[in-house]
């Protein structure tokens, strides 16, 4: 593997425990302002210090990240369909490689949708992304997206999984299944495993426990964190089964004490007079006309 690449790869996966969280925030390529992520920056700031890779696309980088932060950025470089339009896998690659060096991208990500309509255009496009990025020695990530019709299990995640890699995809992202094991030993290179739609916060943090046991490098997680009431607690919590090597019982208590201390930092914030200005406020109304003068 070339210096370049090598040195990128070890940034979105530390090479001392070869794990990997990666923050997802590249759901607006296709979903428009989904829910909790309509101001990007203001998702993104306070978590930032979290993960170990930032995944999203070029708009969300220039407009909504620092760039001064030393976060590693997985760009997003293919797009094309929307949720509302005809066939989400009818997607090209839409980022230049030269943007992605100027974005100074750690990686590249593109969807490839096996067993879709376009299932062709997409594979072809992850082979033609990986000959362009290993010229600049920029490790690319595929996701193996699911067609609507397909469930998301073992022997066809395997397939996707693998069909990626024969590709020459430096990580793959995919679903956690049962027989996740399966998925693993059929993939020559790191899998990291996505969140999914937001479920119960124990249940993600069991989610990433199993993926974790089951051989993949870590998450790569979005709407679980961020959709979360407490997504700083979230991620703290996730991060301490990636890289802390904490069980689902331990998360889960970190995760609930962080809560705890920021409710009660919150209540220790709030004005101590809060009663009196409110009395106050009441009696400086009573003294205004009907019409509010
Ligand atoms: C899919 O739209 C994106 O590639 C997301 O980055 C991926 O699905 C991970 O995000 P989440 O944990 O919300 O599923």
């Amino acid at each position: 593997m070339d210096w370049g690449l090598e040195n990128r790869l070890a940034k979105i996966i530390n090479p001392r425990n070869n794990r990997a969280l990666m923050l997802a925030v590249d759901h607006g390529y296709f979903l428009g302002p989904t829910e909790k992520l309509e101001n990007p920056k203001k998702t993104i700031t306070p978590l930032l210090k979290y993960c170990d890779s930032l995944m999203l696309t070029r708009g969300v980088q220039r407009n909504s990240v620092d760039p001064t932060t030393s976060v590693p950025m997985v760009l997003r470089v293919s797009g094309g369909s929307s949720i509302i339009g005809e066939d989400l896998s009818q997607e090209q690659i839409t980022v230049s490689m030269k943007d992605a060096l100027r974005l100074n991208a750690s990686a590249v990500a593109m969807s490839m949708f096996v067993g879709s309509k376009f299932e062709n255009q997409t594979i072809v496009n992850l082979g033609r992304l990986v000959n362009e990025a290993e010229e600049y020695g920029i490790p690319v990530l595929a996701v193996t997206a699911v067609g609507k019709d397909l469930g998301k299990d073992a022997r066809y995640l395997s397939l996707a999984c693998r069909i990626a890699a024969e590709q020459g995809a430096h990580v793959v992202k995919t679903y956690y299944c049962d027989h996740f094991e399966k998925v693993v030993n059929s993939c020559p290179v790191p899998i990291i495993v996505a969140g999914g739609k937001k479920i119960p916060e124990r249940d993600a943090m069991q989610l990433t426990y199993n993926s974790i046991k089951g051989g993949a490098v870590g998450v790569d997680m979005g709407r679980n964190i961020w959709q979360s009431q407490n997504p700083v607690p979230m991620i703290r919590a996730i991060r301490s089964i990636v890289h802390g090597n904490a069980n689902v019982e331990q998360a889960f208590k970190l995760y609930t004490d962080l809560c705890r201390e920021n409710k009660s930092l919150k209540q220790q914030n709030k004005p101590k007079n809060q009663h009196k200005i409110k009395s106050n406020k009441a009696n400086s109304n009573k003294s205004k006309t009907p019409s509010g003068n």
